[in-house]
């Protein structure tokens, strides 16, 4: 049996990190997708090749408790192997289930941009292996896997990326620590994305711990904060709802300010955020963990071109992007491999 599942990467609109808190958030999954191929093995490894993940060909081993263990400290350029480890650990303690696969994994995203690859990895290796099995895991099961996946790695984690690359679409999420829901967001103006990556220094779980650690010695400061990219991002979904693309770009902006003083912003950001705006955009602001990584501007479709430029002639790397597209879907179900 060879499955071929893919989940595709995100980007927050308005709201990361405060989303951790309890806040709401919008976020869209965008055009660039991760593919898993897996196919079943005789035995009981797990085999790894993920070349654009710089991961160059691995076999996982199993210790006693069936659990998959990396012999090597592989450092952080293979991270991605810690997030699909854990994947098909929790699938198959989920399913009560274990077989070994061979897993190629394929990613038209830059790894660590900010843009979810690691959720995205986690949710297409989660249902590309159950898929595997023989089983049929809802889209709530997956997004709960792929949730805990990320979880177990980064110490914290909001179910924000695993959910959005679960579902894909526009949406509006709430959560309140334990439990989420989203609500897709009907959006009728017609406005466009670009993203702008720069080289990222830290880690999701890094930027996740900074602001953690800055609310616990400024908690009279930071929470307020944190409150009021929750309100902001409310006024957002009615102006999007409204098609106010005004407003919804200096909500972004806002956005971005309060990111800043949380301490995740950086100058190379900063950098291209500003000059997004100066060539015409309705709003930008980082997007993701923050400490390099990517940014978003709204924009209209005239003025695409120009942000691009700008993000060109500043040294980052423009990625243009339809939002809103499918979340995890299978590729490819070959019974007779
Ligand atoms: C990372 O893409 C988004 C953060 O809000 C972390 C999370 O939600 O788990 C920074």
């Amino acid at each position: 049996m060879e499955v071929v599942a893919s989940a595709p990467g995100k980007i927050t609109l308005y709201g990361e990190h405060a989303v951790v808190y309890g806040k709401p958030a919008i976020v869209a999954s965008i055009d660039k997708r991760v593919y898993v191929r897996c196919r079943l093995r005789s035995d009981k490894s797990i085999t790894i090749r993920a070349l654009n993940l710089q991961v160059p060909g691995i076999i996982l081993t199993y210790n006693k408790d069936g659990e998959v263990i990396l012999k090597t400290d592989y450092g952080r350029v293979l991270s991605a192997v810690s997030y699909i480890r854990e994947a098909i650990n929790l699938t198959s303690r989920y399913l009560n289930e274990f077989k070994g696969a061979d897993l190629t994994i394929e990613s038209n995203m830059p790894v660590g941009a900010g843009l979810g690859t690691s959720a995205a990895v986690s949710v297409a290796t989660i249902a590309a292996y159950s898929k595997a099995l023989g089983h049929d895991l809802d889209l709530h099961n997956i997004a709960k896997l792929a949730w805990n996946t990320e979880k177990n790695i980064q110490g914290i984690a909001s179910p924000m990326d695993t959910s959005i690359s679960t579902f894909g679409g526009i949406v509006y999420l709430t959560y309140d620590g334990v439990n989420f829901s989203i609500d897709p967001l009907h959006i009728d103006v017609e406005f466009n994305i670009v993203i702008g990556y720069v080289k990222r220094q830290y880690k999701t779980k890094e930027m996740v711990e900074k602001v953690k650690s800055y609310l616990q010695r400024h908690p009279d400061l930071v929470k307020p904060i944190i409150d009021l990219i929750g309100d902001l991002v409310n006024d957002a979904k009615k102006a999007l709802i409204k098609g106010d693309l005004e407003y919804a770009g200096e909500l972004m902006n806002i956005n971005h300010g309060l990111l800043d003083a949380l301490g995740v912003s950086s100058k190379e950001l900063n950098d291209l955020v500003y000059a997004a705006r100066a060539f015409g955009a309705y709003g930008s602001k980082l997007s993701g963990a923050g400490g390099g990584g990517s940014m978003i501007a709204l924009t209209d479709s005239e003025r695409v071109q120009q942000i691009i430029t700008a993000i060109r002639i500043l040294n980052g790397l423009p990625i243009g992007t339809e939002i809103g597209g499918d979340g995890v879907r299978y590729e490819s179900i070959d019974k007779n491999k």
